[in-house]
């Protein structure tokens, strides 16, 4: 989603903002623009359509300075990716700029009524609106303060925005005024030419957060922005309004009432968002999974004794012990980790688990129980239905657990507590580490489940522990072992126009993930099944052009894991009767399914419900290599953002 960075500080203002939007360049985004004030020349403003390099351009052409400024990468909504629906976006009198992340459902009537009231809009966007309203109420103030001066404005019919200039109520006064007329969903930055080094922001919906350096200050859409400057972060809540001048940043909500800023420092190496040497960040973060997963476990598990340990949970053993149901919500991605992960609990805790898409959930008046627990899964935290189904399960009166990658995010400040997945910062749009990370998460939360539960036995448990302790190394061993094979088959397959994915049981959300993977970064039609709904319907689809990805492993030690296995094998047979190419995911060792299909991949044996870990990573491989092959933009694949945070 649209990108935010906003500075005030004694560097060059140009460079620090369009190197911080480039830093969100990740989000995804199809304009971009710049404004900057604080020189004799007043507020200047530059956009292009496009990439970061059009306004780069297009400021090389005709360089602009100033002591503060704001800048933006839109992601279209409401109007088209051009240069003049690209933010920042300005009242009447051109003095004072908004940008905008987030979509103002309200535009429409907002927008008659000051056309009504003389208002010229210019773009076919929500957010220009936001610049007018802040430029009516100041028009309005000073009205206002001349009628009570005992003046009786001679100016009272004049256009609004002859009135900017002559304002009695400060910018952040506008801007409280102006977004409680707002309904939908908006992180915004103001500044005025007429308030030199102020930059106003306001949340409501979209993430937003507030950098605290020496002696400079900054606004951004996401940490990645402004990370190099300082680690001293305050993440903005919903209904919360920060002004950032020169000499600090102070708090207030949305009807002027001061709040303290809370002040989180980030831990994440700035380096950790760079490519690092590799061609895209998607392959840096798919080599990053060993360390996510380790990272991941650390602290919560004890070899020697099979105990796992959550801390600073709001949600009492006890609870867990009572709980009815765990209700997780989720999208995309986490959404594949969260069917994943209702394997997991299901068969080591007992515990029924019900798994919803987030944006599905509160319109379907989900019966809850108060004793069932939320649990929501999210990278970014600031998934907009994500935040909405946890505020229905709260509504429901059910305690809410995060699983997430971003600490201090809105997810987890509204959770009774956060399994916290340390995979770093995820750059690359589509979800890599950050999933692998989810699913040693949710492992980790059902081993806790069934020990509090008395599910498993302390044997189980000094087992399953151990076992997860080494699926870094082995995802180490995958990562060495197929990336060479994962180009070949791109080299095979990358023509395709269509693939199916196959698996079953615990294996099928990773079919669905590897489906994802490819259709998301190459554009190839993709789909995921169970393997075992192949002949109702979808055998249809099989001839000699289709690849058909099937996960076919096994747990030679657990006796339900090799009966799927081998229900599996008589589905790869249907594939290939009727001439389907499969290429199966296998376990080292297994040369039964060598002489069944055209390719397979091999992949270190685990129990069952750790298998997923290790099978999603030649999934992401082949999608990765199939989508630089094609030409495709892998990091940020068309039309997609990273962190959806409008409905
Ligand atoms: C796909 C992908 C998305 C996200 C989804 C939820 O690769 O990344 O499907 O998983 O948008 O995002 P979070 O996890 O941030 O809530």
């Amino acid at each position: 989603m649209c990108g935010i960075v906003g500075y005030i500080g004694p560097k060059p203002v140009v460079p620090v903002i369009v190197e911080g939007l480039r830093r969100l360049e990740y989000r995804g985004y199809d304009s971009a623009g710049i404004a900057v004030a604080g020189n004799s020349a007043g507020l200047e403003l530059r956009r292009a359509p496009g990439k970061l390099v059009n306004l780069e351009a297009v400021i090389a052409a005709n360089p602009i300075s100033g002591t503060f400024g704001i800048g933006h990468t839109r992601w279209a909504t409401h109007g088209r990716p051009t240069e003049e629906n690209a933010h920042p976006h300005r009242d009447c009198t051109g003095s004072l700029v908004v940008v905008h992340n987030g979509i103002v459902e309200n535009y429409l009537a907002l927008k008659h009524e000051l056309t009504a009231r003389g208002h010229i809009f210019v773009t076919e966007t929500d957010t220009e609106i936001i610049a007018h309203l802040i430029e009516q109420e100041l028009a309005d103030a000073a009205k206002n303060g001349k009628q009570n001066n005992g003046r009786h404005s001679e100016r009272s019919e004049e256009p609004p925005h002859f009135a900017n200039d002559a304002t009695n109520i400060p910018l952040e006064e506008a801007v409280r005024r102006t977004v409680h007329r707002l309904t939908g969903a908006f992180a915004i930055g103001v500044l005025s030419a007429h308030e030199p080094n102020k930059l106003v922001a306001a949340r409501m919906g979209p993430p937003a957060v507030i950098g605290l350096g020496d002696g400079e200050f900054f606004l951004a859409s996401d940490v990645p922005g402004i990370l190099h400057h300082t680690r001293n972060i305050h993440f903005l809540a919903d209904g919360e309004l920060a002004v950032l001048t020169p000499h600090g940043v102070t708090l207030t909500d949305f009807d002027g009432h001061p709040l303290h800023l809370k002040i989180q420092r980030i831990q994440w190496d700035p380096i950790q968002a760079e490519k690092a040497g590799y061609k895209h960040f998607m392959l840096k973060e798919i080599n990053e999974q060993p360390r996510a997963i380790r990272d991941t476990t650390l602290g919560r598990i004890s070899l020697d004794t099979g105990k796992v340990f959550l801390d600073n949970l709001q949600i009492t053993e006890q609870e867990f012990k009572q709980a009815t149901q765990i209700s997780i919500a989720a999208c995309g991605t986490s959404w594949h980790a969260g069917l994943a992960g209702k394997f997991m609990i299901e068969r080591l805790a007992r515990l029924p688990v019900d798994v919803d898409y987030a944006s599905e959930y509160r319109y379907r008046d989900p019966i809850s129980d108060p004793a069932a627990i939320g649990l929501l899964i999210t990278q970014s935290g600031e998934t907009a239905d994500t935040i909405a189904a946890q505020r229905e399960l709260i509504a429901k009166g059910s305690k809410t657990l995060a699983i997430c990658n971003v600490v201090g995010s809105a997810v987890t400040r509204e959770a009774q507590g956060t399994i916290t997945t340390n995979a770093g910062p995820e750059i690359g749009v589509a979800s890599t580490k950050a999933f692998t990370a989810q699913l040693t998460a949710l492992f980790v939360l059902a081993l806790h489940l069934a020990q509090v539960r008395g599910t498993i036995t302390a044997d189980q448990s000094l087992r399953l522990v151990d076992e997860l302790s080494k699926v870094p190394s082995k995802v180490e061993d995958v990562l060495r072992s197929v990336d060479l094979q994962c180009q070949e088959l791109a080299k095979v397959f990358h023509t395709a126009n269509d693939f199916l994915f196959l698996g079953r049981g615990i294996h099928y959300p990773i079919a669905l993930e590897g489906a994802l993977k490819l259709k998301e970064i190459s554009y190839i039609h993709a789909e995921g099944y169970p393997a075992g709904e192949m002949k109702h319907g979808p055998n249809a689809l099989i001839d000699e052009t289709l690849p058909v990805v099937t996960i076919a492993t096994k747990d030679p030690n657990d006796p339900s894991s090799v009966l799927k296995y081998e229900k599996t094998l008589s589905n790869i047979q249907e594939v290939t009767a009727r001439s389907g190419r499969v290429i199966a995911i296998a376990i080292e060792g297994d040369e039964e399914i060598k002489h069944l299909v055209e390719h397979t991949i091999q992949i270190p044996q685990a129990p069952e419900l750790l298998l997923p870990i290790l099978e999603v990573v030649p999934l992401q491989l082949l999608a990765y290599h199939i989508a630089v092959r094609r030409g495709c933009d892998v990091d940020q694949p068309r039309n997609l953002a990273k962190s959806v945070t409008v409905e």
